[in-house]
């Protein structure tokens, strides 16, 4: 890597005419002037200075609608500034959003000419490429349709497929590959590893926390079109992800917070801590990245509140102040991965139950039960609890899970008619969210310690 910039961009801004009825667009065209103003302005990117060097790799994250697609059009120059400069340096492929680049009425075999065309590759160049594009996108005879007939799936595989051929020597991703399926996206990553270890630069948009982290030497945050933090990706994901949690009424001091904050090693505009490089040389070592995950601890964070809870009709308990602690007692909802925490909760009882006991169940974002637990069998549970007794449920844990977000459930059961029933029961109680963690070879929910091991046959 070098501190040679690739991409500078000096006090930019962008500011979006926005019209509230259809027909205003028409009027200001008809009859412009200062005193007949038919619009109002946008600011979608305001002052926005940021230098990505060269052979660097960098994440930009944010919420939806902060600029961060207008950044990138800017970059690729699909778009003006309405002030402020950038200067590129290096052959630039880009795959933005969907909608830009092909023109749907030809078939994908001629928008590869005309975009590869476009990219500066003679007609010889892309012919000679051509083989390998159309077998990287593998959308079969739809090669020869119209790009209109192509599912957004298809038409992100072949534009995609362009934009690592090509050679780039910038490569600008945004979001895209999110459409893709998993097994395209992971030949994609793999692809953009191999383009990022020859040397180019790479800019990508991203929502996904672990990829960023994975993949990133550097990560920025935009939030109302503003850059509030550049820094390592890690830190960089965090405030990005307190951000989103924060209540609307808090935001304006949490985005102050995160400003203050900085940006953990790399800063803004200085060139970025070299031993973050991913070069073959320095490759990032997993016992570098143990030892810095060693001493991050689980925090609290504000405002991260399911709203999908559900509370059952009670029978006679009632569950209270349920919340995940430390085993030295800090009320903390981020986990850091592998580490023991303890789930826990009261009951308080309204009646003299009989054969209590209590569970506990985590669930992921899309609902799947991952794990849970119950504090006894149905033949060992609690004989008698009083009216107006309390009882402390705690269920001891390891975080094995994935880096993600997840929720909680509790619940009590007693004696019921025949058999047993649920007395109070509440399901997505509290969530909590797993941390990345950089160096993870365990895939899917949950880590089951897997060794790996691969050797070449003699
Ligand atoms: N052509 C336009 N006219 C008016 N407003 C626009 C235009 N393009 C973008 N905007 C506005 O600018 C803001 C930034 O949009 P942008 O697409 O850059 O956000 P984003 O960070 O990429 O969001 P997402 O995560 O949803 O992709 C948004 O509020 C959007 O509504
Ligand atoms: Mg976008």
């Amino acid at each position: 890597m070098s501190s040679e910039a690739a991409i500078s961009v000096r006090d930019l801004s962008k500011v979006f005419p926005v019209y509230s009825k259809p027909h205003h667009r028409l009027l200001q065209m008809v009859m412009p002037g200062p005193k007949n103003r038919w619009y109002r302005e946008f600011h979608a990117l305001r002052h926005v200075n940021v230098d990505i060097f060269r052979g660097e790799t960098v994440g930009i994250v944010g919420r939806n609608g902060s600029g961060k697609s207008t950044l990138l059009q800017l970059i690729c120059g699909t778009l003006t500034p309405t002030s402020g400069e950038i200067n590129v340096n290096g052959r630039i492929a880009a795959l933005l959003e969907l909608g830009a680049g092909f023109n749907p009425e030809f078939t994908g075999r001629e928008n590869v000419f005309l975009n590869a065309t476009v990219l500066g590759l003679t007609r010889a160049q892309i012919a000679d490429k051509f083989d390998d594009i159309a077998a990287f996108a593998d959308i079969g005879d739809f090669i020869d349709q119209p790009v209109k007939s192509y599912s957004s799936g298809m038409y992100v595989r072949l534009a995609f497929a362009v934009a690592i051929n090509v050679e780039p020597e910038i490569l600008v991703v945004d979001e895209a590959l999110s459409v893709g399926d998993e097994g395209f996206q992971r030949k994609c990553f793999a692809r953009i590893d191999a383009i990022r270890d020859s040397g180019a630069t790479v800019l990508f948009v991203s929502h996904s926390a672990s990829t960023v982290v994975d993949l990133c030497d550097r990560a920025i945050l935009l939030d109302r079109g503003e850059l509030l933090i550049s820094g390592t990706p890690r830190h960089v994901v965090s405030r990005y992800q307190k951000l989103l949690y924060t209540p609307a009424e808090k935001v304006a001091e949490m985005r102050e917070e995160i400003r203050a904050s900085g940006g953990g090693v790399s800063q803004g505009m200085e060139a970025p801590d070299s031993s973050r490089s991913s070069t073959v040389e320095e490759p990032r070592s997993a016992v570098t990245a143990q030892r810095a995950e060693s001493e991050i601890q689980a925090y609290w964070e504000e405002g991260m509140e399911p709203s999908s809870t559900v509370v059952y009709e009670s029978r006679g308990a009632a569950i209270e102040s349920p919340h995940i602690q430390t085993l030295d007692g800090r009320m903390v909802n981020v986990l850091v991965p592998g580490d023991t925490y303890v789930y826990q909760y009261k009951v308080r009882t309204h009646r003299v139950l009989a054969r209590v006991r209590c569970g506990m169940m985590i669930r992921s974002l899309t609902g799947i039960e991952i794990g849970g637990g119950a504090t006894a069998t149905p033949s060992d549970a609690l004989p008698v609890v009083e009216t107006n007794a309390v009882l402390n449920v705690r269920f001891k844990f390891r975080c094995l899970l994935a880096p993600g977000v997840y929720f909680l459930n509790a619940g009590v059961l007693a004696a019921f008619d025949e058999g047993e029933a649920y007395v109070d029961r509440r399901v997505d109680v509290a969530m909590f969210r797993v941390m990345p963690e950089s160096s993870r070879l365990a895939t899917g929910f949950v880590n089951l310690d897997v060794v790996p091991q691969v050797s070449v046959a003699a």
